[in-house]
């Protein structure tokens, strides 16, 4: 595969989502041939798949059935939208991937991280990304940013105790996986902007 294979991680309200449209409007300006996607999502059924995972009315679902859900949608999404941009030579960049498993499913569900090593084995050996940048602020700062949770957003509704077990599992997952690459983001977003830019310009992932 000739492109480079990029993920954004953290925690609800981390300001994810802005920074990567800063990136894209930063990476457009430039005529970087680039994608961005998200998990869960990414590809038609992984996007019908998501709707089935975040519905706040599916309160039954148990833990293996999330997970294995989040597992299905993610390999549909690799081979279905991320290898063929990345045979093209283009950059792909993915809002989440398999550490959001690790630190939600894993760690915070409490499935173990062997258990979801095991459903997530291809894409952890065959899509390993280059890099994962993981915006580090905790959730009760994220949540006061943020002003509250989405109510319709069965994850969002798990409540600060729940967030916090996320954000201990992603501290978890650094020393274990040296390719992810925290970056504060506690100051403003144009700063964490600037700093996301420095570190992907460090690893040779842009010019
Ligand atoms: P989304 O609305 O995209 O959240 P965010 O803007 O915070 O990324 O919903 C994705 C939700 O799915 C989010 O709560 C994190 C969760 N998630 C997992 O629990 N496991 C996973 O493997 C992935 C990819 C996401």
């Amino acid at each position: 595969m000739k492109g480079k294979f990029i993920t954004f991680e953290g925690c609800e309200g981390s300001g994810k989502s802005t920074q990567l449209r800063l990136l894209s409007e930063y990476l457009t300006a430039r005529g970087v041939d680039f994608i961005m996607t998200r998990e869960p999502g990414g590809s038609g059924i992984s996007e019908d798949i998501r709707k089935i995972i975040l519905n706040g009315k599916n309160t039954e679902m148990c833990d293996e059935c999330e997970a294995l859900l989040y597992a299905a949608a993610r390999i549909q999404h690799l081979k279905q939208t991320v290898a063929p941009a990345l045979d093209c030579g283009k950059l792909v960049i993915c809002d989440r991937y398999v550490h959001s498993s690790l630190a939600y499913q894993g760690y915070a569900r409490g499935l173990g991280t062997e258990y979801i090593e095991d459903i997530n084995k291809i894409a952890l050996e065959k899509f390993n990304p280059d890099l994962t940048v993981f915006l580090d602020i905790s959730p009760t700062d994220a949540f006061k940013r943020k002003h509250g949770a989405d109510k319709n957003d069965r994850m969002e509704q798990l409540g600060i105790a729940f967030h916090e077990k996320v954000y201990e599992g992603y501290k978890r997952l650094l020393p274990l996986y040296p390719r992810i690459c925290p970056i504060d983001c506690g100051g403003t977003k144009e700063q964490t902007h600037l700093n996301v830019i420095k570190l992907l310009k460090d690893k040779n992932i842009i010019n």
